[in-house]
């Protein structure tokens, strides 16, 4: 048998689209399996709904193993093939039609009644949304932005402008801020890694040349003459040639900036000076060299204080030393006076 079948869409306006193809075979299976000639997608068909064939000189089509089929909105098991006859299967309605010449019967199908869109009708029909399960996203966001703003703004600032508290905390292990510091401290200043206002006294201040004197009581000028010191480094901050926070390294600048512009050409800015130029600390250090002044019955010397040199105590504890040049691989220590 030969059955021509007509799939009919419809456009967005709603006319009717027309897509015709010729069936053939001794019985034509329809449902939703692959191995049917013709093929309804839909879910709610049985994989063999029905069957299409010829008997008794008539096209018929009948419900495969208890399938039905509905005609007029009554079910029934089968029903010989008449123009102008409709019936359903499932969602799809089928109208017979007048089969062209070449063929024993023609229908028109047409998908009348789709699946809803799944995703806007099952949202439509769902009760739970994330904010009743107690997951939305507002309450988690506020309360990490509480507790960052309290973890490290709120108590970092009173602890840090409320002198009581300060004092209090300044032998904890951990104080409240140390979340703002931007380094570990030099090696000499670890011990005060909890007790921030040892150095920064007023909170959001810079660093004072007071608190650092507090301590470091006896550090004489970087230069000897007391008028000299006053004039080059009257205004000069501790914390412009000393920097901290920056690891275990001695805490003393090297860096061109700050001391090249009087060392590169030392003698412009101090005549008298024995120094050699130096154009970098860090690369291009000079020799050392020591003057001491021995006392008057020679049994000792003096070493000057102007320059708070880390080298004093390493001469003193040697006073083999005096009155003979010292030379090392790198370094010559000559002793004069
Ligand atoms: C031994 C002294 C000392 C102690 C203790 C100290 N600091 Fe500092 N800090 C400094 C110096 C020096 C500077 C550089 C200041 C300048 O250049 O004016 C500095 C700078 C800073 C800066 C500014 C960083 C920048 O790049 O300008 C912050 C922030 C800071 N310190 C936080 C802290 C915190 C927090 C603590 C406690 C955990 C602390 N400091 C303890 C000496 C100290
Ligand atoms: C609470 C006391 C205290 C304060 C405040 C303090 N220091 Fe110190 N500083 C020390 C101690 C203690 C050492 C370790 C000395 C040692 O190792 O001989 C040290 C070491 C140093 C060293 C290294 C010396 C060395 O021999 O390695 C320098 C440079 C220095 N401090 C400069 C400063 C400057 C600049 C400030 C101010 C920003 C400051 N210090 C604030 C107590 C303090
Ligand atoms: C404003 C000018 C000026 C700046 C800036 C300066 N110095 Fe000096 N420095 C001098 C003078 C002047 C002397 C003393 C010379 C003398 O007494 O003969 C001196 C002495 C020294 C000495 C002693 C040298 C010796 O053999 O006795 C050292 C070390 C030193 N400076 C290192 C530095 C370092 C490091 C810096 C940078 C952090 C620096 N200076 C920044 C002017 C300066
Ligand atoms: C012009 C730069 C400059 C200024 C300003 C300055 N220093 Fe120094 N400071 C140095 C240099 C350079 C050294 C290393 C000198 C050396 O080892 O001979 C040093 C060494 C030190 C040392 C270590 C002394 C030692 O025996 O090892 C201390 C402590 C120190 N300075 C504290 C201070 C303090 C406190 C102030 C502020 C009152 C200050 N310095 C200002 C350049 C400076």
């Amino acid at each position: 048998m030969k059955v021509q079948l007509a799939r009919i869409t419809r456009s967005r306006k709603g006319h009717p689209i027309r897509a015709e193809q010729l069936v053939e075979g001794e019985t034509i299976a329809i449902g939703r399996g692959a191995q049917c000639a013709i093929h309804l997608s839909d879910p709610r068909v049985a994989f063999e709904h029905a069957s299409l064939f010829a008997s008794e000189g008539a096209g018929r089509i009948a419900g495969v193993g208890g399938a039905a089929l509905t005609i007029d909105g009554r079910q029934a098991g089968d029903l010989v093939l008449t123009p102008g006859v409709r019936f359903e299967i499932g969602p799809y309605q089928f109208v017979v039609e007048e089969p062209p010449p070449g063929a024993d019967a023609a229908l028109a199908c047409e998908l009348v009644r789709p699946l809803p869109d799944s995703a806007s009708e099952l949202s439509a029909h769902s009760t739970m949304g994330l904010e009743a399960a107690g997951l939305g996203k507002r309450g988690p966001a506020w309360t990490l932005f509480i507790l960052v703003a309290v973890v490290f703004l709120g108590l970092p600032i009173l602890n840090a402008t409320i002198p009581v508290l300060r004092a209090l905390t300044a032998d904890m292990k951990v104080s409240p801020d140390v979340v703002w510091s931007p380094g570990p401290l030099a090696s000499g200043h670890q011990w005060l890694s909890f007790d921030c206002g040892a150095c920064h006294q007023t909170p959001f201040r810079r660093v004072r040349d007071v608190a650092c004197v507090s301590c470091h009581e006896k550090v004489p000028g970087h230069v000897h003459a007391p008028a000299l010191q006053k004039e080059l480094f009257g205004g000069t901050r501790c914390a412009q040639c000393h920097f901290d926070h920056r690891g275990a390294d001695e805490p003393i600048r090297a860096d061109a900036g700050v001391c090249m512009p009087c060392h590169a050409d030392i003698k412009r800015t101090y005549a008298q000076t024995r120094l050699d130029n130096v154009t970098d600390f860090a690369t291009a250090h000079p020799e050392f060299r020591l003057v001491a002044t021995m006392n008057d019955d020679a049994s000792t010397f003096d070493l000057p204080e102007y320059i708070h040199s880390r080298l004093q105590p390493q001469i003193r504890s040697h006073r083999a030393l005096q009155g003979r040049v010292v030379s090392g691989r790198n370094v010559t220590l000559q002793i004069e006076w």
